[in-house]
């Protein structure tokens, strides 16, 4: 995002993130069981194998998904690398911070109030949040405007589950998504680098979306803390940083929400934020991107593509909009 790090601006891969070809013959294995639709306990244990030893981890699963664009056959990323390189900036900016630091981010209780312009605003404890619809499976990209992407395997369900359940006024046109902001667990929060909390926001149809993804897991594991336990948001075809992490409110509002990445540099992060090589961030190209795990420093970059390969799915709710101005 704002801060370049030697860590941000090139990924050295070490020798432990070189798929041993056992793993990597599990995973092309896997990816078959997914596509013929034998999910589940498979996944289940292979990612536990390697998962990272996280206090409170535990086995999260789905069936596969059968929404449009929600099941990519691209190679998934390494759980290790997937759950060692992000940002959280409550956990500090370098890519490596959030899996040494976030240990302290207390998951439970946890609570998530739904307000605004809703007939039922609610507040939901975390165990009825998780049950309010039947978790899946996603296999989605995730792509940061920092230029480097992921395949993560989510679990969750769609979040137009639970706006549905709120009801909605005719009134709200945005939902603004507050995430946690603690300093007594959260280290980042004393630094300057965003105005706290990290808020986010989407446009109601955005929001509606089938492939708008309430994530409470990956890789058939509990989300690992760094990754933004115990409940996140996952929009497939926005820059990452629209996937706010660590959800304590969900409001309805008329106005669109002034987003923490937008307030702090309005040149350079707009309210859309979709995917899209044709609009460079205003200090480096959007036309490429990096695999993470899988790109070396020296090879070829892959061609970013348009919604990050959703158009299919997602372009029509742009359909008019003049996407150069509105970024
Ligand atoms: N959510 C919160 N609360 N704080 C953050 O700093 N970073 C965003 C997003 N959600 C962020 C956040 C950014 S910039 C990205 S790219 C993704 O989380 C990274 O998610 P990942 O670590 O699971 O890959």
């Amino acid at each position: 995002m704002l801060i370049k790090s030697s860590q941000n601006g090139f990924y050295h891969p070490h020798a432990s993130d070189i798929t041993p070809q056992a793993l990597y013959q599990s995973r092309r294995d896997l990816l078959k069981h997914l596509a013929t639709g034998v999910a589940g306990a498979a996944l289940a244990s292979w990612a536990s194998r390697e998962a990272f030893a996280q206090s409170g981890a535990a086995a999260l699963r789905g069936a596969k998904s059968g929404v449009a664009g929600a099941m990519t056959l691209d190679k998934l990323t390494e759980y290790k690398l997937a759950s060692s390189y992000n940002n959280f900036y409550e956990f500090g900016t370098d890519k490596a911070d959030p899996a040494k630091a976030a240990h302290t981010l207390k998951t439970s209780p946890w609570t998530v109030e739904v307000e605004g312009l809703v007939k039922k605003p609610a507040r939901y404890a975390l165990e009825d949040l998780l049950k309010l619809s039947a978790q899946e499976e996603r296999i989605y990209r995730l792509r940061c405007v920092e230029g480097w992407s992921m395949v993560i395997p989510w679990v969750g369900y769609s979040l137009s589950e639970l706006i549905k359940k709120v009801e909605p006024l005719g009134s709200a046109k945005y939902v603004e998504f507050v995430t946690q902001a603690d300093p007594r667990t959260m280290p980042g929060i004393g630094s300057k680098v965003l105005d706290w909390p990290y808020v986010e926001g989407l446009r109601m149809d955005e929001a509606m979306h089938p492939l708008t993804l309430l994530s409470f897991g990956m890789y058939g594991e509990v989300l690992p803390k760094q990754n933004g336990a115990p409940v996140r948001l996952v929009v497939p075809w926005k820059y990452g940083f629209k996937s706010g992490k660590s959800l304590v409110k969900i409001r309805f509002t008329e106005k669109q929400p002034a987003t923490a990445w937008n307030r702090t540099a309005p040149g350079e992060y707009g309210f859309f934020s979709n995917v899209n090589p044709d609009v460079d961030h205003p200090r480096w190209s959007q036309a490429t991107e990096r695999r993470i795990g899988e790109d070396g420093l020296f090879a070829k970059k892959r061609k970013t593509l348009m919604f990050n390969g959703y158009e299919a799915q997602v372009g029509q709710l742009y359909a008019g909009m003049d996407l150069k101005k509105l970024f």
